[in-house]
This record gives structure tokens, C-alpha cells and sequence, in this order.
């Protein structure tokens, strides 16, 4: 199929790429230039594992990138919205959303043959229907159902994950006005035979998606309310509580041989300094804010905002207890992405946890993988310093904070051992074994 995607976000790309790779051709819009030119060059605009690979293999061939909409428009016969959908503070900001759909409809205006339009930008529901289906009409002076169809078709991708998540998907969630809509989408994902498709309305498909990304942030702060009462409690550590809960008969399963099998979900249900990213805190936000509107009040999500918001003041809560002051302490924050794999940043808990460290007159060091150049936006050399490596951030360092659950950071036993004299390690992942580090800290543990 001839498709365009208009955002070349991390969905918009990984998307394009994907449906490339599966053998459609794919037109891919954005309105920043720079992206444009790295992507027809067959460059990534962010790190995202197999994406490169991906981009070089089919940019100038199946997949190409513009920032012209309208003549994307006429050489494809379906076309998909990725663009941001940022929370203002009251609900989800439609700007982005308003004028690409105003864009696609004007372009829509000159096309003679049906057209599809795809919303895979995270919106609360109603949005489809209710906002981008009407500016679609007025600007094409076209009718919905008859000259031209609307879908949803929610994307669930992980950073960090994104291509292997997209060429393998858990569910393929198809919202649309009328089955004309519903069955175009089929015929895209035609490449994905063996995942359950669901054939629903636009609505539904929008709610499933915060629905999904809800469950899951509740999961991380119902393990974090609990780890911070361990820690009160003093003598229990949340991990060996955790570890209750995961073997229960409804989280896993045991095979003969006392093997046991355990969902992914458990992966949620534990104990850290906090959840970030660009949609868990975004969508639960909105969700909150979308049932307020409709008059039900949201306490669960909002409790569940409340903790993930308090959470990365355990780390400084910890440094605290270890130092009478943290003024001209040397902390090195080990993981600035807000998850591993991924050099995003956006509303990563290590911004909350530097900030205060700041604050406190701390000195602070950074180390991750992949993400120094996004921290360099976000903080000034005199603020933040890099190190390059790991083994350069864990030394001269009075403490040592884990934020980030890269696996490279399992090396830092190992690091440690040589080190006199031997600095605090504040572990905010829970990632390490806590018997293998001298001066070992971490969330859900207190000892008496
Ligand atoms: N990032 C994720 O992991 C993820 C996962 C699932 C769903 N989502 C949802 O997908 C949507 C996109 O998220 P993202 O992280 O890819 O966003 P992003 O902010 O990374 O990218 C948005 C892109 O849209 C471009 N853009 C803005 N206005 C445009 C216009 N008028 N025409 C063409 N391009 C335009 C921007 O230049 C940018 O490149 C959001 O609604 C988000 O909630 C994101």
C-alpha cells in the first residue's frame, strides 16, 4: 500500500520504517527540515535499536521523507497522524493534532480518489470523532464516510523497544467510522497475520490505549506506596515482598520442576524512584483530567500521579540520612534516559532527582549510555557534569546514584571493589544484588 505518516516522532519514524520494511511505500512528513534530510539519508533522528538499520536499507527506495503534506497526500491512499499530543496542564494540547488535520483536509479538497485518515497519536476519546473528523470536512468540503474514512488505530510501542515491538505486536487495535475505514487498515497490516486484531470504534480504541498505559503506571505506584512503607517499617525489603507477590498463583505460573513462568506485567510491579517518559505521566494526566470533565473523579489515577510525583524525593531522603549536608557532596547519577535503551529524557525521574541535588548544594555528575546530548539540553556544563564512561563516572564520587536500569550498570559491583574509600551506592532501580556493594542504599529498604 502507499502510505503517509505525518510526524516523525518515535512512533512516526519506527512506523514508517516498520511498514517499510514490510513492503509498503511510505511517504513520511514532518515540518522540521533537519529531520526530513537525516531520514532520506537513511540516518535515525533518534537512538532507537534496529531503526538505522532499517532506515538504510529502504531510504530512496520504499520509504521517503518530505515536508510537503499536501503532495504526500495525493501519491498515497492512507495517511496516519503522529504527532504530539502534550498535556497543557488541563487536558491533552490538540494544536498539533487541529493542524494537520486542517492541512489533510485542504489536501483532501483536490484528491479524487477515497483517502483514509488515521489517528495514531494518543488522544482521549472523542477526539476522532469529535475534532479531527470535523475540521476534515470543513477544510475538504468532503464528507466523512462517503468521500473519504477516519480511523484510530492506537500505537503501543515502548522506547527502547520500538522496532522489535512494532514488527511484533501484541494487538492491533482498529477504530474507524464505518467498516470501509476498518478494513483499509486491515489490508496495511495484512503483514502481521498471527496477532489479534480488534475491529472496534474510534472511541473505544482511544480509551483502550490509556486504559493499557493507566493499568501499568498504577502497577509501578502501587509498588512504590508499598516500598515507602517498608522502608518505615524498617527490617522489610521490598524486594523480597515483591517477590511474594510475583510467585502468587495469579502472577505466575509453575511448571513441573518447580520452574516458574511469570507475565511480563511483574516487570511493573516493582519498587523504584518513579516512572517517566512521554506517555505514562502524559496519559495518566489526561485520563484524570478527561474523567474529571465527565464529572467522575479520577482518585485512583490521581493517587497514582501523587506517589510517581513524591517518588524521586526517596533518593535525596536516602542521601540525607547518609550525609549531615549535601552541600559540596559529589553525586554521580548513573541512567538519565527515563528508561533504558532509549536516549529520551522527556520527564525522566533523574531531572526531578538532579534539580534537587542542585538544590541542595550537591555536585553532581551524570552517566548514560546513549543519552549526553539530550542531557546537555536540559542542563548547563556547571550544572551537570558528563562523564564517558562508566568506569570515569563511579570514580571520585562520595555517592552514586542508579536511576536507570541499563544493563551495563551491573558492572558496577565490579567497579566498586577497586575503589578506596568506597562511595555510597543509592539504588533506585532495586537492579543490583544489595549483598554485593559495601555501602548499599536503596527504595523499600531500611534496616534498624
Ligand atoms: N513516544 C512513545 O513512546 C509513544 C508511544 C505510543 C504513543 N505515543 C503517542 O504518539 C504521539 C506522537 O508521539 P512522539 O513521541 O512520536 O512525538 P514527538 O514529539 O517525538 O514527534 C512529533 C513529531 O511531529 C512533528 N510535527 C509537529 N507538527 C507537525 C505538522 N504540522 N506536520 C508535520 N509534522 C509535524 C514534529 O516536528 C515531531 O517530529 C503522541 O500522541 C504520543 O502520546 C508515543
Amino acid at each position: 500500500m502507499k502510505i503517509s505518516i505525518v510526524g516523525t516522532g518515535y512512533v512516526g519514524i519506527v512506523t514508517g520504517a516498520c511498514f517499510a520494511e514490510k513492503g509498503h511505500h511510505v511517504t513520511c512528513v514532518d515540518i522540521d527540515q533537519s529531520k526530513v534530510d537525516l531520514i532520506n539519508k537513511g540516518t535515525a533522528p533518534i537512538y532507537e535499536r534496529g531503526l538505522d538499520e532499517l532506515l538504510k536499507k529502504h531510504a530512496g527506495d520504499r520509504l521517503r521523507a518530505t515536508t510537503d503534506l499536501a503532495e504526500a497526500v495525493q501519491q498515497t491512499d492512507l495517511s496516519m497522524i503522529a504527532v504530539g499530543t502534550p498535556f497543557n496542564g488541563n487536558e491533552i494540547d490538540l494544536t498539533y493534532i487541529k493542524n494537520v488535520a486542517r492541512q489533510l483536509g485542504l489536501a483532501l479538497k483536490t484528491k479524487s480518489t477515497y483517502h483514509v485518515v488515521i489517528v495514531k497519536s494518543t488522544v482521549v476519546p472523542g477526539t476522532t470523532d469529535d475534532v479531527v473528523l470535523p475540521v476534515l470536512e470543513e477544510s475538504s468540503g468532503k464528507k466523512a464516510g462517503a468521500d473519504f474514512g477516519v480511523g484510530m488505530n492506537p500505537e503501543f510501542l515502548t522506547e527502547g523497544e520500538a522496532v522489535n515491538e512494532f514488527m511484533y505486536p501484541d494487538r492491533i487495535v482498529l477504530g474507524g467510522i464505518d467498516q470501509q475505514t476498518i478494513e483499509r487498515q486491515a489490508e496495511l497490516y495484512q503483514g502481521f497475520p498471527d496477532v489479534e486484531v480488534l475491529r472496534t470504534n474510534n472511541k473505544t480504541a482511544e480509551m483502550i490505549k490509556y486504559a493499557a498505559n493507566s493499568l501499568l503506571a498504577t502497577c509501578i505506584s502501587f509498588s512504590n506506596e508499598i516500598a515507602n512503607l517498608c522502608t518505615a517499617i524498617k527490617d522489610v525489603d521490598v524486594v523480597d515482598v515483591m517477590h511474594g507477590v510475583h510467585v502468587s498463583r495469579y502472577l505466575s505460573t509453575q511448571l513441573p520442576g518447580k520452574k516458574r513462568v511469570q507475565p511480563p506485567v511483574v516487570s511493573f510491579l516493582a519498587a523504584g524512584c518513579g516512572f517517566g517518559g512521554s506517555c505514562f505521566p502524559k496519559d495518566v494526566r489526561a485520563l484524570a483530567a478527561h474523567g474529571q470533565k465527565h464529572d467522575v473523579p479520577m482518585d485512583l489515577l490521581n493517587a497514582v500521579l501523587l506517589v510517581n510525583e513524591r517518588q524521586p524525593q526517596q533518593i535525596v531522603r536516602i542521601l540525607k540520612k547518609r550525609f549531615s549536608s549535601l552541600q559540596g557532596v559529589r553525586v554521580t547519577i548513573l541512567g538519565l534516559a527515563f528508561r533504558p535503551d532509549t536516549n529520551d529524557m522527556r520527564e525522566s525521574p533523574a531531572i526531578p532527582i538532579i534539580r534537587a541535588l542542585l538544590r541542595e548544594g550537591a555536585k553532581v555528575k551524570g552517566y548514560d549510555p546513549v543519552a549526553a546530548e539530550e542531557a546537555r539540553r536540559l542542563f548547563s556544563p556547571q550544572e551537570l557534569e558528563l562523564s564517558q564512561t562508566l568506569a570515569e563516572g563511579v570514580t571520585q564520587a562520595d555517592a552514586i546514584v542508579l536511576v536507570t536500569r541499563w544493563d551495563e550498570f551491573r558492572k558496577v559491583p565490579d567497579l566498586l571493589k577497586h575503589l578506596t574509600p568506597q562511595p555510597l551506592f543509592v539504588d533506585g532501580r532495586r537492579l543490583l544484588d544489595k549483598a554485593s556493594i559495601d555501602r548499599y542504599e536503596g527504595i523499600g529498604l531500611e534496616t534498624t
